[in-house]
C-alpha cells in the first residue's frame, strides 16, 4: 500500500517536540545545528547584511526559528532600532532559544505559533527570513505560508526562504530525503523554479532566485528565493 508522507503540522509539531527535547545522537545533532552549527547549516547568511544592504531599519521576523541563533547574529550585526521576532510552532524550541538569550537588555521577541497563520499586523516587519521549514509543508500549506508573509511583509519589504532542494539525481534525492526525515517524516524538496511559482501565485511581483552558497553541512544542496512587493509608486524594473 502506497502511503502519503505527508501528515498535518500537529504531527509535524509532536515530532519536533520529541525530537528537539530528545537524548538520542540524532537529538544532540539537531539542537547543534540549531546552534553553534548555524555557521556550517547556513553559512551565506552570515553576509546577509552586507549582501542586502542591511541597516538599523530593518525590522525582522524569522520563521521557523528554532534556537533563533540566526536572528540573533543579525541583530548583533545589525544593531537594530527594533529587535527581531522569531516565531516557532515548537515549545521545546522557543525553550531552547530564551535559554540561550545572552543579553536580557536585548531580548528578541520569541512567539509560539504556526507559520501559516501569523499572528501579527499587516506590513508589521520589512525582512522576513524563512529558513528549513518549507519541506514540512504540503502545497496548500505552503501557499497559505505564502500568503501570510504578502500579509505581514511591508511594500518594499523583501522576504527570504531556503530549503533543502532536489539534486536532479531521484536515487540521491530519495537518499537525501531519507536522511533529512531523522526526527520528522515526510520532507518535500521542492527546486527553486518551484519556490517561485509560488511566490508568484501568492501575488509577489519581485521574484529571484537567491542563489544562496554555499551552505557547508548537511551537503545537500539549497533552493532559495528573493522575493517582495515593491513601494507603492515604484516604476523601475521589476
Ligand atoms: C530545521 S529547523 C530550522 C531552524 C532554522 N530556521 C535554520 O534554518 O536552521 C525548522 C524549524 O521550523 C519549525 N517549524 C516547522 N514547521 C513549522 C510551522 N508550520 N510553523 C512554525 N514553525 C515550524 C520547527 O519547530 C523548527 O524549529
Amino acid at each position: 500500500m502506497n502511503q502519503s508522507p505527508h501528515t498535518n503540522e500537529a504531527t509535524r509539531q509532536v515530532e519536533y517536540e520529541r525530537w528537539l527535547g530528545g537524548t538520542s545522537p540524532a537529538a544532540f545533532a539537531i539542537r547543534w545545528f540549531m546552534g553553534p552549527g548555524q555557521w556550517f547549516a547556513n553559512t551565506p547568511l552570515l553576509k546577509l547584511p552586507e549582501n542586502l544592504k542591511l541597516d538599523a531599519t530593518a525590522r525582522v521576523l524569522d520563521l521557523g526559528s528554532g534556537r533563533g541563533w540566526l536572528m540573533r547574529m543579525l541583530d548583533d550585526q545589525l544593531g537594530a532600532d527594533t529587535p527581531p521576532v522569531g516565531l516557532d510552532f515548537s515549545r521545546e524550541a522557543l525553550r531552547l532559544a530564551r535559554r540561550d538569550e545572552r543579553n536580557p537588555r536585548r531580548e528578541a521577541g520569541l512567539v509560539q505559533g504556526s507559520a501559516t497563520a501569523l499572528p501579527f499586523r499587516a506590513g508589521a516587519f520589512n525582512l522576513i527570513l524563512c529558513g528549513h521549514l518549507v519541506k514540512h509543508l504540503d502545497d496548500v500549506d505552503l501557499t497559505g505560508l505564502m500568503l501570510e508573509i504578502r500579509r505581514v511583509l511591508e511594500p518594499g519589504g523583501l522576504a527570504l526562504l531556503w530549503e533543502f532542494g532536489p539534486t536532479g539525481n531521484p536515487r540521491l534525492d530519495a537518499w537525501n530525503a531519507r536522511v533529512l526525515s531523522t526526527g520528522v517524516r515526510g520532507p518535500r524538496l521542492r527546486a527553486t523554479e518551484t519556490l517561485k511559482r509560488f511566490a508568484r501565485d501568492a501575488g509577489f511581483p519581485f521574484v529571484r532566485d537567491a542563489n544562496l552558497r554555499p551552505f557547508l553541512l548537511p551537503p545537500i544542496p539549497r533552493a532559495s528565493i528573493l522575493f517582495g512587493v515593491p513601494p507603492e509608486g515604484y516604476h523601475g524594473p521589476q
